[in-house]
């Protein structure tokens, strides 16, 4: 085949593969959410492809087939190509011998002779997607063994080796013990990671148990960590009780104060925490503006994306490093586990992540996955409509005579509006405001609700209302992060909206 500025060009693949073409180019892509190799041979010229490139694939006739993201270029003999790129392509070789052999003969029987030091273009792109269809096949194949269409639970600790340290291969990139790896927390973890726009995902037993593991992977004694001056109040817990007696030492900061962020930086601060919009207080964060200054200073730069999900905020893609989540809240969306996770787009980090998540072993089990993977699969549209609530739940408590303020960055007066509506699509579903007439009067509110339970936690389909100084949030007091007393905080759920408005108007009466 022969492209329109004179290359030659040959896509690799397997049945069941795309075959399209990239900028004339023809390439091979799994019909899969994450990100593959496709080699490129080629007679002459420079790669056309530069990474971030958004291309459109066709077929053969031209029919559009789908639109890919180009992540990397690389031109190569075709004698140096490694094992680890060869494996990359994910065209099911098992040596790298049978991998040259067998791109040889198709290429052979296409028409082209390729010797050792014929060029090859390395592209490896990934396939883009909308959030939702994400949400529903990243990592979600059929399964491989039977068929089955939701991923199964893979109740087992261990697996099978064909021979002494030969793992099976089809289901991935083989299993041995389950702490180390299980392809119902597989899927979880290419779907989240895949829903992100990272390469990399990987999931825990908690959100706290994300945030330890990133920790521990990340700093050692001595070093420095800024933290938001209203973060969740496990985060600040776990900095001010627990890392500080392994010699991590933090700084609690106003993440929308850019003068205070860049003037609170050491030079032993490794690590820039984020979270946007906070809980409870919704203050929200610039994450490409502080990530520039971050990365300026060599700092990695953390974005706790737990009120936004992926569904309103990708953190990466604004320049962030590593995305957490307590998987607990919308993501599961149910209130019925409790579970964490980290995503990166960086090899480095994800070999530190992924050695620290074993070695350390935190995991979440399999039906906790199943679980987690089945809540995801609806984010798009639970959000779409816990949205839609809140925004009708703002509209009520910003008229009314009994509250003071409304903590909302969907409101035009919030201080972080701008931003938020630069790097969000929508403003979320979590809601805080203050009643007059102090903290007995909001806690008189947070008991007379009928709909929104009193409860901890939050991004579930059911409301939820709590007194976040007096429960969520009570490890904070008298530290600088403190709350005021008489906040309460609102999840609002996807029930009938003049349900939950007629519960609030009830509860708020005087
Ligand atoms: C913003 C945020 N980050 C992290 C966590 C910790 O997650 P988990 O409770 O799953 O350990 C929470 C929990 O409420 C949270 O709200």
């Amino acid at each position: 085949m022969t492209t329109a500025d004179g290359r030659r060009a040959l896509g690799l693949g397997t049945p069941g593969e795309t075959r399209a073409r990239l900028n004339g180019l023809v390439l091979a892509g799994r019909k899969r959410a994450t990100t593959r190799l496709a080699s490129v041979y080629r007679d002459h010229g420079e790669p056309v492809e530069t990474p971030g490139d958004q291309v459109v694939l066709v077929d053969d006739d031209g029919a559009r087939v789908a639109t890919v993201e180009v992540q990397r270029v690389e031109v190569t003999r075709f004698a140096d190509v490694s094992w680890e790129l060869a494996d990359a392509e994910g065209d099911g070789f098992t040596a790298l011998e049978d991998w040259r052999r067998g791109h040889r003969d198709s290429w052979r029987e296409q028409g082209f002779d390729v010797a050792d030091d014929t060029e090859v273009v390395l592209v490896w792109f990934r396939l883009v997607r909308g959030q939702q269809t994400l949400a529903i096949h990243a990592g979600q194949d059929p399964d491989a063994a039977t068929g089955a269409v939701t991923v199964p639970i893979y109740a087992t600790s261990t697996y099978a080796q064909d021979a002494v340290g030969v793992l099976r291969t089809g289901l991935g990139t083989g299993y041995d013990y389950s702490r180390s790896g299980n392809p119902t927390r597989t899927a979880l973890q290419e779907c989240l990671a895949a829903m992100e726009g990272g390469r990399h995902g990987f999931t825990f037993a908690s959100g706290m148990a994300a945030e330890d593991t990133l920790i521990r992977a990340l700093l050692r004694p001595g070093d420095h960590v800024l933290i938001p001056d209203d973060a969740y109040g496990g985060t600040y817990r776990l900095f001010d009780a627990v890392m500080a007696r392994w010699g991590v030492r933090h700084t609690p900061v106003a993440l929308d104060d850019l003068g205070q962020v860049t003037a609170a930086f050491t030079d032993r601060t490794r690590l820039l925490w984020v979270e946007t919009p906070t809980n409870p207080l919704l203050t929200v964060a610039d994450v490409r503006a502080l990530a520039d200054e971050a990365h300026r200073r060599g700092v990695t730069v953390v974005v706790d994306n737990t009120f936004a999900t992926p569904a309103l905020q990708r953190p990466l893609s604004l320049g962030a490093d590593v995305v957490l989540h307590s998987t607990t809240k919308y993501l599961a969306g149910h209130s019925d586990v409790v579970g964490g996770a980290l995503v990166v787009d960086d090899d480095g980090l994800a070999d530190r992540l992924g050695f620290h998540q074993n070695a350390m072993g935190a995991v979440n089990g399999p039906f906790d996955a199943f679980l987690t993977l089945r809540g995801v699969r609806t984010l798009g549209v639970r959000m779409d409509r816990h949205c839609d609530n809140a925004e009708a739940v703002v509209d009520l408590l910003v008229d009314h005579p009994r509250v003071d303020s409304v903590l909302y960055p969907g409101l035009p007066g919030h201080r972080g509006h701008d931003v938020a509506g630069r790097q969000m699509s929508r403003f979320g579903a979590m809601v805080s405001f203050t009643v007059r007439g102090g903290a007995d009067a909001a806690a008189t509110v947070c008991s007379r609700t009928r709909l929104f339970t009193l409860a901890e936690s939050l991004g579930g389909v059911e409301s939820l209302i709590e007194l976040p100084g007096q429960m969520t949030h009570a490890s904070v007091h008298g530290s600088p992060l403190e709350v005021p007393a008489n906040l309460v905080r609102l999840s609002v759920g996807i029930e009938t909206i003049t349900d939950l408005i007629d519960d609030l108007r009830w509860a708020l009466r005087e």
